[in-house]
């Protein structure tokens, strides 16, 4: 496996799976070694690294699929596996799949007996190049998002195309989404570059060459300030939005995945830094095209409106009673801890419904 990154954050790409697992396993006992797939991870994904695992089923947990799940029963599972099974300080939990399995095994992991090591086997797009990297574990409560966690690293962290195969295109796409969200806050170069990729049909070498210049920007921002205190929420940029839209669709009921979400609010927050930070007009709306291209749209009424208000303000992002957003002047110019006033929100969700 090679090393992607230059610090502790032990991110690298594979080389050969099964060799690559075995060395990151060698120093563990066996029975000391735990794995947490989910439904779809355990289908599609174990098969690939049972053999070099080869792990009693009783050290294995299979948690439901989907968000919905990542809540506190689940996580009870992993905690109940990792007790029954005499797991202790020197245990080690490895969590495959998306980032369902790595936010809540990491926060299992971190959490069990004050904190045992984890290593992400990040299966989809998304969490190869966001969630299953930097550090923050969690899972959602009573309705919010990631509303319990803790920031806790993952000792490494195992990222490449092998498990690309198998992804869905919904799935694709979504992932794509941040590595979208990344090349704003980062770079023109970066954005042409993605504009120009097929994700729809990727070529999956050269997807694995943008994911890890993705992993490499995401690391720039989380390096210096891993616990968000400031260049971090960077990284925020689409999400305020995006999570109302995302916790709106889960009250009901329909499924929206997270970057579709990130997507859709990323265009309202390149409204909102047209309106705030003079971001050229002509770019919100050509980026808004090409973002409607690939995404597709996100249905709500002005109806929805006071609730998508109420969501924002129950972000865990925000300081006081301020909305925080994160905006860009422009391509790889960003501004943190900007604020918005409710009607500003409200011209910008009127922007979405415009432009699609
Ligand atoms: N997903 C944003 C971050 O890790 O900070």
């Amino acid at each position: 496996m090679f090393p992607l990154l230059s610090n502790d954050l032990s991110v690298y790409i594979v080389e050969d799976l099964q060799k690559d697992i075995k060395e990151l396993i060698s120093d563990f006992p066996k029975e000391k070694i735990f794995l947490l797939c989910d439904t779809g991870s355990f289908k599609n994904c174990y098969p690939l690294v049972n053999s070099v695992l080869d792990l009693p089923e009783e050290q294995i947990v299979v948690i439901p699929s989907g968000d919905d799940n990542k809540n506190l029963e689940t996580t009870q599972l992993v905690w109940q596996m990792l007790s029954t099974q005499g797991a202790d300080r020197k245990s080690l939990l490895i969590n495959l799949g998306g980032g369902m399995p790595t936010d809540l095994g990491g926060f299992a992991a971190s959490t069990f007996k004050r904190g045992i090591k984890f290593i992400n086997i990040p299966t989809t797009l998304l969490a190869q190049v966001d969630a299953s990297i930097g550090g923050k574990t969690g899972i959602n409560f009573e309705g919010y998002k990631n509303e319990i966690g803790v920031f806790q690293q993952a000792s490494t962290v195992l990222v490449g195309k092998d498990f690309f195969k198998t992804l869905d295109q919904p799935n694709m796409i979504s992932g794509y989404a941040e590595m979208i969200k990344h090349a704003f806050i980062y770079s023109e170069e970066v954005w042409n570059k993605l504009k120009s990729f097929n994700i729809s049909n990727p070529n999956l070498s050269e997807l694995e060459e943008l994911v890890a210049e993705s992993i490499r920007i995401k690391n720039h921002f989380v390096e210096n300030d891993p616990t968000e205190k400031n260049i971090r929420k960077a990284l925020n940029f689409g999400h305020t939005f995006g999570h109302a839209f995302e916790s709106l669709a889960m009250y009901q009921k329909r499924a929206v995945l997270h970057g579709h979400a990130v997507a859709f609010g990323m265009i309202c927050e390149l409204y909102l830094s047209h309106q705030l930070l003079n971001f050229p007009f002509e770019e919100v709306k050509s980026i808004t095209d090409t973002i409607n291209s690939i995404f597709g749209t996100f249905d709500f009424t002005q109806a929805d409106y006071d609730e998508l208000y109420r969501l924002m303000t129950h972000d865990k992002k925000n300081e006081g009673d301020q909305i925080n957003f994160t905006l860009i002047e422009k391509i790889g110019k960003i501004k943190i801890n900007c604020t918005a006033t409710k009607e500003q929100i409200f011209d910008a969700l009127d922007f979405y419904q415009s432009a699609i």
